[in-house]
């Protein structure tokens, strides 16, 4: 049921392996994703939107298939075989996600999405934690799931909500965060690995040691980072790290939040009602070991199978060859674009600084516009605010076109996006 990457390109292949040698890329993956076979208007389908949502390989969609045909029950509490199959399933996968990025399966708690697990910590910590005079320091550079529960949460606790800038190369000051962190009331830090919108990479591991030094708690928002780069939740240190499955090849409907033991065994649960409970009586209850405290109702069985086979994939092709392949997927998409009059690439000059995004505007033509016109080429790209409105105020646009990279994508991909925006810009005589 573990089925890992079936197709690799014979460069990876070839490549050895071993110390100074060189990662194996360019990984050429594609066979292992039927959707990519598709044709839009008779062109060959050139996906690139995975910060939107990955695409699945065969291994996924064979595992979720499999968990329905053969193992399907609830799980935990039943003694007959398939019971026991279906929860080995389950708390299978949550072992191996958990491993993944360097948790332990007691504190790696299943929820819906990253929005899930982060208004999982603004309701159960937050409301716990904060109250007047206190203060959560986020970043412009936040998706709006990492914004919105706090604003929530600080208007109903009198708290104030305050933001780290973003530079105009697209990036956060460590100094800012330090005068921030000195004026001795913020209570929580909260703050994307990695941007959905500029592709920033932040120093996350800096930001956590310094907002605990501060008596702060720390909540990373790695839903752009575990897709992409080797994530070791313990290396970082955070006191909350939350992702989302669809992102990382896994199914949508399934995300992560691992949080310290200690915090969370002290939290009161998020949702209330079965399998959360150790035992009920008519006025009062008591609460299940974590994670189960915190899953309240059946769980989401098929889609953990599905993430578990997501992460088996990812650990089959190897983080850090999926990150070599990304960057170096990146570097020819900023020097192709470079070469665009009138386009101007958002965020961070350097591919190492930066994820497998790259968001853009051009001078004359609505993102839209690029967005549509790509598309009749079979480019999918997204445009738009990419949930970050007020990151978009701060970069004084109201939108941008993003092109985003999978493990799946290849330098023809780059090829085709580079020549679908010179005939943009033709249609628009620019
Ligand atoms: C940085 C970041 N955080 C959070 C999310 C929210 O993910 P989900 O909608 O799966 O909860 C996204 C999705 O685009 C994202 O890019």
């Amino acid at each position: 049921m573990t089925a890992g990457p079936s197709i690799a390109s014979a460069r990876a292949e070839a490549a050895p392996a071993g110390p100074g040698a060189p990662l194996p890329v360019p990984l050429d993956i594609r066979g292992d994703f039927p959707i990519l076979a598709r044709e839009i208007d008779g062109r060959r389908l050139v996906y690139l939107d995975s910060a939107a949502t990955s695409q699945k390989p065969e291994s996924v969609i064979a595992a979720i298939d499999d968990y329905y045909r053969a193992h399907n029950a609830n799980i935990h509490r039943g003694v007959y075989t398939l019971a026991q199959e279906a929860t080995d399933l389950f708390e299978g996968a949550r072992q191996r996600v958990a491993a993944f990025v360097g948790g332990e399966p007691a504190t790696t708690i299943f929820t819906r999405n990253a929005t899930e697990a982060i208004n999982l910590v603004a309701y159960s910590w937050g409301r716990t934690h904060l109250g007047p005079g206190d203060a959560v320091l986020i970043t412009q550079m936040e998706h709006h799931s990492n914004i919105v529960p706090w604003q929530l949460l600080c208007a109903e606790r009198g708290a104030e909500l305050r933001y780290l800038e973003v530079s105009d190369s697209g990036q956060l000051s460590l100094a800012q965060l330090e005068s921030e962190l000195a004026r001795g009331d913020v209570r929580l830090v909260a703050v994307a690995h990695v941007s959905n919108v500029l592709g920033t990479i932040n120093p996350i591991a800096e930001i956590v040691a310094r907002a605990r030094a501060a008596g702060a708690v720390s909540l990373i928002d790695g839903s752009q980072a575990v897709p992409q780069l080797t994530v070791d939740v313990s290396a970082v240190g955070a006191d909350f790290y939350a992702w989302t499955g669809h992102k990382a090849l896994g199914p949508t409907g399934i995300g992560v939040l691992q949080g310290r033991a200690e915090l969370l065994e002290a939290m009161p649960p998020f949702l209330a009602g079965g399998d959360m409970i150790a035992s009920v009586d008519f006025q009062s209850s008591t609460w299940n070991e974590l994670p189960w405290k915190f899953e309240a109702g059946t769980s989401m069985i098929a889609e953990a199978v599905g993430l578990g086979a997501a992460v088996d994939y990812l650990t089959g092709l190897g983080m850090e060859r999926v990150r070599a392949h990304e960057r170096a997927l990146v570097a020819e998409t900023l020097e192709r674009l470079a070469g665009l009059p009138d386009l101007r690439v958002l965020g961070p000059a350097d591919a190492d600084a930066r994820g497998g995004v790259v968001s853009f505007v051009i001078e004359g033509i609505h993102p839209h516009d690029i967005a549509e016109l790509l598309n009749r080429q079979g480019v999918s790209i997204r445009a738009g605010h990419h949930c970050a409105m007020p990151l978009m105020r701060r970069l004084g646009v109201p939108a941008t076109a993003r092109a985003s990279f999978g493990p799946y994508n290849v330098s023809a991909d780059v090829d085709a996006l580079a020549d679908a925006l010179a005939g943009a810009r033709r249609t628009f005589e620019l």
